[in-house]
């Protein structure tokens, strides 16, 4: 599909918005940081529950001489089967329904049909969905049969990571506690974190304000307020923190030192008292 008509499927889909979703999008371009009605709300759930179930969905199919390009493109059957719109194709010029970011790649991995996955690969698949104009966005890592105990200990930090900062969202929690707790808990188990990327608010836009910094300061950034959606995306190295852009394709994120790099995404709501996983497709979170 080229991107007029991503465009186009898009209008579409927004057509079915209503007028407070519009004034939002508005509001997000001028830099301000959401709080979504009832009714986004219901609808970012929606797409993010797809989203997961996207994941969820590619699990069995994630084998040793599969290609990546052979998973993005069941990837997008399933998204497109349900109803909805994979968000990354012809984002800024990205060809793909997903992101597949193999071993040392920290992010924005593209599928290829040269790339086969092989037995003691890691892998992060990031999936975005639009369903009825809402924006989903959350990601795992894959493991191809045995991997090593390094490649276990990141991927398991780099999840636990992840929950530690969904435990800080609560209203009037400065948005900074969510990276402070990421970068205490992967620099003591000896890793480091990627700098360059961050999470986002998310729902009614791909990427809105405000942005997630995961090595933020403590009790730095803006207060958490009750309907707020973001993503907390974490992406952990083994080696060190930074990531170098592919000059030749202008997307795929790598380490700089070609260690290995890990990534777990979710979408989350803020509650009145705590948060709520969108993206949570198995009931591993509590709603708080
Ligand atoms: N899903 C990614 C994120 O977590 C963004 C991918 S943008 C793409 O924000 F263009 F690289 F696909
Ligand atoms: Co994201
Ligand atoms: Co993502």
């Amino acid at each position: 599909m080229d991107s007029s008509n991503f465009t186009a499927n898009l209008e579409f889909s927004f057509e079915k918005q209503d007028h407070f979703t519009t004034f939002a999008k508005k509001l997000s371009q001028m830099g301000e940081i959401i709080i979504k009605t009832p009714a986004q709300i219901g609808g970012i759930r929606k797409s993010s529950q797809l989203a997961a179930q996207t994941l969820d969905y590619i699990t069995p199919i994630v084998k040793a001489g599969v290609t990546t390009e052979y998973l993005d493109h069941k990837i997008e059957e399933f998204i497109r089967d349900h109803g909805a719109i994979p968000a990354t194709k012809g984002y800024n010029g990205y060809p793909a329904s997903s992101c597949i970011s193999l071993n040392e790649i920290v992010c924005h991995g593209i599928p290829s049909s040269k790339v086969i996955l092989k037995e003691g690969d890691i892998l992060n698949i990031d999936v975005t969905t639009i369903l009825d104009g809402y924006y989903g966005d959350t990601s795992r890592m894959y493991a191809v049969g045995e991997v090593s105990p390094e490649a276990v200990k990141l991927i398991e930090t780099t999840r636990h990571c992840l929950d530690l900062g969904i435990k800080q969202v609560r209203p009037g929690n400065p948005l900074g506690n969510i990276g402070f707790v990421i970068s205490r808990y992967a620099r003591s188990q000896g890793f480091s974190v990627v700098y360059q990327f961050c999470g986002h608010g998310v729902g009614i836009d791909f990427h809105e304000e405000p942005q997630v910094d995961h090595t933020a300061r403590r009790n730095s950034g803006p207060l958490m307020k009750a309907g707020m959606i973001f993503t907390i995306e974490p992406m952990i190295n083994q080696g060190r923190p930074s990531a170098v852009v592919d000059r030749k394709d202008g997307w795929t994120a790598r380490t700089s030192d070609l260690k290995l790099s890990a990534q777990f995404e979710h979408t989350i709501l803020v509650t009145p008292t705590g948060y709520e996983v969108l993206s949570d497709s198995r009931g591993e979170y509590p709603v708080t």
